[in-house]
């Protein structure tokens, strides 16, 4: 599918956006680990959510599905059953990582596969905790690249430092460590998203925070229990900054997830200049959510570096749109992960911006951004990652003529309604 985006002068309106990614995917597996039912509302019915509740499925849960709304029968923890097939995941980086983690503890064989890309995203990192907890894993590379086979088993505890502040990583190894007995230990370099932690501690597990050290208290009892999921600040961020690009705008963006670990881009997009309002305050279960009102300012270029990258790590692409358009320059930095999300980032932003009229330069971990450009238009493509077709989108909202988007259907991934939520507030 090509998307076409053009100029059409100010956008304004109220939008919402669906479901957070990362938190649809752990509501419906502690769902399924729990015991009882768990009811999912504004589960994200987006095509990489979609792989967490068809591997699910075939691990034993029931899950009925209606849209945004799910229904999980829990299995408690011991009650998954080794699946008949592979596992595919499709283009989902957090359904592999997730699952691993669930898959170690299991006293079962299963293999998981994916798309192509997600076959070329190395997973290694993920494994080598897990295996010295007691699960083995085999696969190319030594485990390093889907299809990886997993023979679970019994699991001791770890205390393990991880190399980066990865979610995924982290929440692998909480996972696991549900299954094994004591006390695991995670520390990261920097504090990733901790949406794992706070519901592993409204499903009832036992854990403790301390700094960027997480400990969990393996085989608790989970229950089943209600959730209600925030809209996903990352899909917002298309919006807000589009908002703050196009000159006039006036986007209110509700219900959106503001938990502090994932609101970088609006400590970025307040430093850069545009106008962000956080309206509303108050919190669906355990997570804190807003209404966000953004309108432009005169936007000048950042630094992005050190911890703030975790916070916004998804957010990059876009980022880069709005750099092109501030006065000055802005600089990425600390950002290697972005080479190995659903396309090299890096690369990505670089050569599908050239290919519409802007210019970053890349660096090994990140880009350099002089603002203060103007787009002349063109066709670009997505690499079939969705965050890159949608930053594509908003960098055509300031073009000089239309911008197409060749391999556009990847938005399914994380935001269905992309187009649509788009061309109404370009109404
Ligand atoms: C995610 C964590 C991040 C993020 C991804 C979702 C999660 O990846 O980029 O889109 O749900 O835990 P890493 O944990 O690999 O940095």
């Amino acid at each position: 599918m090509e998307l076409v985006v053009e100029a059409k002068g100010a956008l304004r309106g109220e939008i919402t956006v669906p479901g957070d990614k990362s938190i649809s995917h752990r509501a419906a597996i502690l769902g399924a680990l729990a015991e009882g039912e768990t009811v999912i509302t504004g589960f994200l019915p987006g095509a990489d959510c979609l792989a967490t509740v068809r591997c699910l499925q075939q691990l034993g849960v029931e899950i009925a599905v209606d849209g945004g709304e799910l229904q999980v029968k829990g299995a408690g923890l011991y009650g998954l059953k080794e699946p008949d097939n592979v596992l595919d995941c499709g283009n989902s980086g957090t359904t592999a990582r997730l699952l691993l983690g669930v898959l170690a503890g299991q006293p079962f064989f299963s293999l998981l596969t994916g798309d192509a890309s997600l076959r070329r995203r190395p997973k290694g990192r993920v494994p080598k905790p897990l295996q010295e907890m007691g699960a083995r894993f085999f696969g190319r590379q030594g485990g390093n690249l889907l299809p990886l086979a997993v023979q679970g088993g019994s699991l001791s505890a770890v205390k393990y430092k991880t190399p980066v502040a990865s979610a995924q990583l982290k929440s692998a190894i909480l996972l696991a460590g549900l299954f094994a007995e004591g006390e695991t230990v995670v520390t990261e370099p920097e504090q990733s998203r901790d949406h794992t932690e706070r519901m592993l501690a409204a499903f009832g597990a036992e854990l403790g925070v301390g700094g960027t050290t997480v400990r969990l208290v393996g085989r608790p009892r989970l229950k089943g229990r209600a959730i209600t999921v925030p809209g996903d600040i990352s899909s917002a961020a298309f919006f807000l900054v589009a908002a703050a690009i196009v000159p006039g705008s006036e986007v209110l963006v509700r219900n959106v997830g503001v938990n502090p670990t994932r609101t970088g881009i609006l400590d970025v997009l307040r430093r850069m200049g545009a106008r962000v309002d956080v309206l509303h305050s108050r919190s669906f279960g355990e997570e804190p959510v807003a209404d966000l009102l953004v309108r432009p300012g005169k936007l000048r270029g950042v630094e992005i570096g050190g911890p703030l990258i975790p916070r916004l790590i998804d957010e990059l692409p876009v980022l880069a749109v709005a750099a092109l358009f501030a006065a000055g320059r802005t600089v990425v930095r600390d950002a290697r992960e972005l080479r190995v999300k659903e396309t090299d980032r890096i690369a990505a932003v670089a050569e599908e911006l050239a290919k519409i009229g802007g210019v970053v330069a890349t660096t090994e971990d990140g880009f350099i951004i002089e603002g203060g450009q103007r787009l002349a238009g063109g066709c670009a493509d997505s690499r079939h990652d969705h965050r890159m077709a949608m930053a594509l989108a908003v960098a055509g909202l300031r073009a000089n003529a239309p911008v197409c988007i060749d391999n556009a259907e990847c938005v399914n991934v994380s935001f269905p309604d992309f187009a649509a939520t788009l061309a109404r507030l370009q109404e």
